[in-house]
């Protein structure tokens, strides 16, 4: 079983606590629109300012080529301020004279926030130095930021690997990690997936991982087309992908052997055009036109995915049903979700989902606070439920530290 170090003993007053947060938030008109990733490592930040660390947080934001005041954190850190009822200062660079004049002007307590690690491309390159740089501004590392957890990156893993530097986890990234081990190292069973999406070829993986894991798994979004393909149904002009119907085939008859279910769409909403309000209709899945795009899951669907959500004791979800972003192609979704909350409200559904896409579902359909655990990740939360341990995890576990304090 793995083990971190835990914050409850951290000695953190007076020291300089580096600590990595996720600051990679959407933004609209020089604004934070979506301060989801903030507000997690809210706690962690007031935590540590309250037991007088001195704060630095580190992050990357978006993907800028170089040093470029359009992607500058600067905003964002304005966001933070707000949100964590504290100043905070801020750096125009991460490493360097700026950084370190900013790091030494701290006291107990103080938050400063540094510029976009990724102004370097030696963050991505996971460059040893720049890690060296980046690590000797600080006497203690805290990483709260599990949706960059999959990134093997200067700021994320180097930093710890080839530094002296001990490393916690921080509040947000131990209630991620706490979530995925409740899913699926002790899991009350039947356990349920849902994986939804576009793609099979993105998911192949996942897949593969979760037959081993759940008892069943349902197939949502437009992957299933493929399975369905796979069946030999017809699906007119849905996206599928052809060359993933061996595939997908391969995955039902792997189900089949280890005695796992598979649910698939019965029933479609279909339209001849992906726009909002489309004109749509009904049709079982072996009655889609040849002009027919499936765009979400039918009652008959809904209701036998809600059947089997009602004997689930553990669902992990991730991916939509259908195209949710235009109405009314996200009923599928919402009225699962909705489900999945009321059964988990009511005590009878351990409840995990992730993903980017789902994440948006889920704040549509208004059940995230209803639902046990949403993570924070994209990737990260994808690489962990395909039985990954993300680079940034393993930097944090116990063997590290077995080394760093010379047991
Ligand atoms: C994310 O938004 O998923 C993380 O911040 C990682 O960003 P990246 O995909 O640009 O590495
Ligand atoms: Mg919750």
């Amino acid at each position: 079983m793995p083990t971190f170090r835990s914050l409850d003993d951290a000695d953190v007053k007076g020291k300089r606590v580096l600590v990595r947060v996720d600051l990679n938030v959407p933004m609209q008109d020089g604004k934070v629109a979506d301060s989801t990733r903030i507000e997690e490592v809210v706690p962690t930040i007031a935590e540590l300012a309250e037991k007088g660390g001195k704060i630095i947080l580190l992050s990357h934001f978006d993907r800028p080529k170089g040093r470029d005041p359009k992607y500058s954190l600067r905003p964002v850190a304005a966001e933070v301020a707000r949100l964590v009822k504290r100043p905070v200062a801020f750096a125009d660079d991460c490493i360097g004279p700026k950084a370190e004049t900013a790091v030494a002007a701290l006291k107990n307590g103080d938050i400063v926030c540094l510029e976009n690690t990724r102004f370097h491309p030696s963050e991505e390159k996971n460059d040893k130095e720049f890690a060296k740089q980046l690590a000797a501004l600080g006497d203690i590392f805290v990483n709260d930021a599990f949706s960059a957890a999959h990134r093997e990156h200067a700021s994320t893993t180097t930093i710890v690997s080839a530094s002296k530097l001990l490393a916690y986890p921080g509040r947000a990234m131990k209630a991620e990690l706490d979530a995925l081990e409740r899913a699926f190292d002790r899991p009350k069973h039947p356990v349920t997936a849902i994986v939804g999406g576009a793609k099979v070829s993105t998911k192949l993986e996942l897949l593969g991982h979760l037959l081993t894991k759940v008892e069943t798994l349902v197939i949502g979004g437009a992957m299933a087309n493929t399975f369905l393909v796979a069946q030999g149904k017809r699906v007119g002009k849905s996206l599928f992908e052809s060359d993933l119907i061996g595939a997908a085939a391969d995955i039902v008859s792997r189900a089949h052997a280890l005695g796992r279910e598979i649910v698939l769409p019965v029933d479609a909403v279909v339209a001849s055009q992906l726009v909002t309000h489309a004109p749509s209709r009904v049709v079982s899945v072996d009655q889609v036109g040849v002009e027919d795009m499936i765009l979400d899951i039918g009652p008959r669907t809904i209701e036998h995915v809600v059947s089997v959500l009602a004997r689930t004791k553990t669902l992990v979800w991730n991916g939509p049903f259908g195209a949710f972003e235009h109405e009314p192609f996200d009923n599928g979704t919402i009225e699962v979700a909705e489900a999945a909350a009321e059964l988990t409200a009511a005590g009878k559904l351990v409840s995990f989902a992730g993903g980017g896409d789902t994440v948006a579902a889920l704040n549509l359909a208004s059940v995230k606070e209803r639902m046990t655990h949403v993570s924070t990740g994209g990737g990260a939360f994808l690489e962990s439920l395909e039985g990954k341990t993300l680079p940034g995890v393993k930097v944090l576990l116990a063997p590290q530290q077995t080394k760093a304090t010379g047991r």
